[in-house]
């Protein structure tokens, strides 16, 4: 595990004080359920993807919990466990392609990374830079210490904004996947687009795309990707499709998801 990039001056995406010009959301993308995509991959949950692997992840990676008064606490438990599918897709998507190049913006608690990690381990190949402006070293002590040693080995932190990360890197590397999952307003989700397209090898993906039908403030990932032309997109549903919780959603409840988009076939 290495910090690489000192970055003293950290600076604004956009001003807040603009107005804003956002495009509208036009929802317009392939949809497949993660279930089909892990097939497509040759994973099936219980079967060749051992779901142990992901709850031992997610324990300090990305574990939530929910308020003991709510009437999910008594009727799905204490601990939520539905946003751990991300992880399934990504370990799928690296085992698949062989993936040797992984770049996460947005480190988070370290659950997208970690699975990498794992995935490459198995694989026997493959490193994973991550990039996001806050670490916490008292976190990451306890990570080092509860996963194994080999999976740090693949892990390289760079601290600092994902946008003065890739524009500082003047090489022709390409990462063999992408995940953008830092910032989620329009102007930094669109920089970081610009900025990964040339870097991209098979794919980019794009965590919490929103359907038109959903809205939240600050996720403003749909703007971005609904407008980016001459590439195939697909907008996999995902969460309580696996790790399901007691409101028992279909798939058409479900109104979001991780937009993965790859060089046109
Ligand atoms: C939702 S969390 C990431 C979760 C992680 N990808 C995972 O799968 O577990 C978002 C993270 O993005 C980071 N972040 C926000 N703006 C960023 C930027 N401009 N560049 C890189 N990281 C950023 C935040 O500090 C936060 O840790």
């Amino acid at each position: 595990m290495s910090f690489s990039f000192d970055q003293n001056s950290f600076f604004t995406p956009f001003n807040s004080d603009k107005p804003r010009d956002i495009p509208q959301r036009t929802g317009n993308i392939e949809r497949v359920d993660i279930k089909d995509k892990l097939s497509e991959l040759g994973f099936t949950p219980g079967v060749n993807l051992s779901l142990g692997n992901f709850d031992t992840i997610g324990e300090l990676t990305a574990r939530k919990t929910r308020d003991p008064s709510s009437k999910l606490f008594h009727n799905a438990g204490y601990f939520f466990r539905p946003n751990y599918e991300r992880g399934l897709l990504i370990y799928a998507l690296i085992k698949h392609f062989k993936v040797e190049s992984y770049l996460e913006i947005g480190f988070g608690r370290g659950y997208g990374s970690l699975c990498a990690a794992m995935a490459m381990h198995e694989n026997g190949a493959g490193k994973v830079t991550t990039v996001d402006p806050n670490f916490d070293q008292d976190h990451l002590n306890k990570l080092y210490a509860a996963y194994p040693d080999k999976w740090f080995e693949r892990l390289q932190c760079v601290q600092g904004l994902s946008q003065d990360f890739l524009k500082s890197d003047d090489s022709e590397e390409k990462y063999d996947l992408i995940f953008i999952d830092g910032d989620h307003r329009y102007e930094a989700v669109k920089e970081d687009w610009e900025l990964c397209e040339k870097k991209m090898g098979h794919a980019i993906m794009f965590d919490d795309y929103h359907l038109p039908s959903v809205t939240q403030d600050d996720i403003e990932v749909a703007s971005v990707v609904d407008h980016i032309n001459d590439y195939d997109k697909q907008l996999v549903i995902l969460d309580r499709r696996i790790f399901v919780d007691d409101r028992k959603l279909s798939d058409d409840e479900i109104n979001y998801g991780i937009a993965i988009i790859t060089p046109s076939t």
